[in-house]
């Protein structure tokens, strides 16, 4: 299996006039071609941050970062463009859609770029709503017509117009009831089969369960699925210890508290 991102020892700190704020601490993170990688976390854990870093929207402050072999740390701000243009497709929690522009307007906006003639990039449009499923009566109306789970496989749609090796996806059911979102799942699980990279991120673990593995960020920290349970059953262990009050070994929780959590022990 050849890795089509290999990320070592990504940091992002992000300097602010209120000082600095480290949101991704040395994550190292392989995802092969073909995989569908979800990646949980809690609000503020680096989520964002590390999809902007992967979608080559922002630049890690350190570390190494080959997209399809290519170290993409160290290219130009065109050529990270194009790399955008060519290879990423994003989906946004949001939609993030044009709401009066027709449905087949919005998905043929990633092609705006592209010197392919108006009718040649219509049908790319049309291609990609057809592979997510949208019906087609739907293409000439406003995107502000539809509902939740349309716009959605909107977003979708044009996330794959320009047929990208990879798509990430921010929280993409977040907004949507739980038979829309496994809709949308579906349509995902699709583009798997159809060889695309899939990263999506999620705070939902029936969400996750789609993917074919789990990575875990934790205060800009990766963890795998098996380091995530052990965290959890060691952190449940030391919060019964402490709810049965004072004891000989509570001092021993303590410690071992403030190991779990990386925090010093007061
Ligand atoms: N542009 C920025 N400037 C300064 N700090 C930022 C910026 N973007 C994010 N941060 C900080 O970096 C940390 C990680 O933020 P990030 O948006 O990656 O979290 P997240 O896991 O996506 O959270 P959520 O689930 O709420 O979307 C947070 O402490 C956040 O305040
Ligand atoms: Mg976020």
């Amino acid at each position: 299996m050849s890795a089509v991102i290999d990320v070592r020892g990504l940091w992002r700190i992000y300097e602010t006039a209120a000082g600095h704020t480290t949101a991704l601490r040395g994550v190292s993170l392989q995802v092969a071609r073909g995989e569908f990688l979800a990646i949980m976390g809690p609000s503020g854990s680096g989520k964002s941050t590390l999809m902007n870093t992967l979608g080559c929207l922002d630049r890690p402050t350190a570390g190494s970062y080959r997209l399809e072999g290519v170290e993409v740390s160290e290219l130009s701000e065109d050529d990270l463009a194009h790399v955008r243009s060519s290879r990423l497709g994003f989906v946004f929690q949001s939609f993030n859609l044009l709401p009066r522009a027709t449905v087949l307007r919005n998905v043929m906006l990633p092609l705006v770029y592209s010197d392919r003639p108006v009718r040649d990039r219509e049908l790319a449009a049309w291609r990609a709503l057809r592979s997510v499923g949208l019906p087609e009566e739907h293409y000439l109306h406003r995107s502000n017509e539809l509902s939740g789970g349309q716009m959605q496989r909107v977003a979708i749609a044009r996330a794959l117009v320009n047929d990208p090796a990879i798509i990430l996806a921010d929280e993409p059911t977040g907004n949507l009831d739980t038979a829309t979102g496994e809709m949308v799942m579906r349509t995902f699980q699709r583009m798997q089969r159809r060889g695309k990279t899939i990263i999506l991120i999620t705070h939902d673990p029936e969400v996750a369960a789609w993917a074919d593995r789990t990575v875990h960020i934790r205060d800009g920290r990766l963890f795998s699925d098996e380091e995530e349970r052990a965290y959890l059953a060691g952190l449940a262990r030391v919060e019964e210890g402490a709810a049965a009050g004072p004891s000989p070994t509570s001092s021993a929780a303590q410690k071992n508290r403030s190991r779990l959590l990386g925090v010093p022990c007061l």
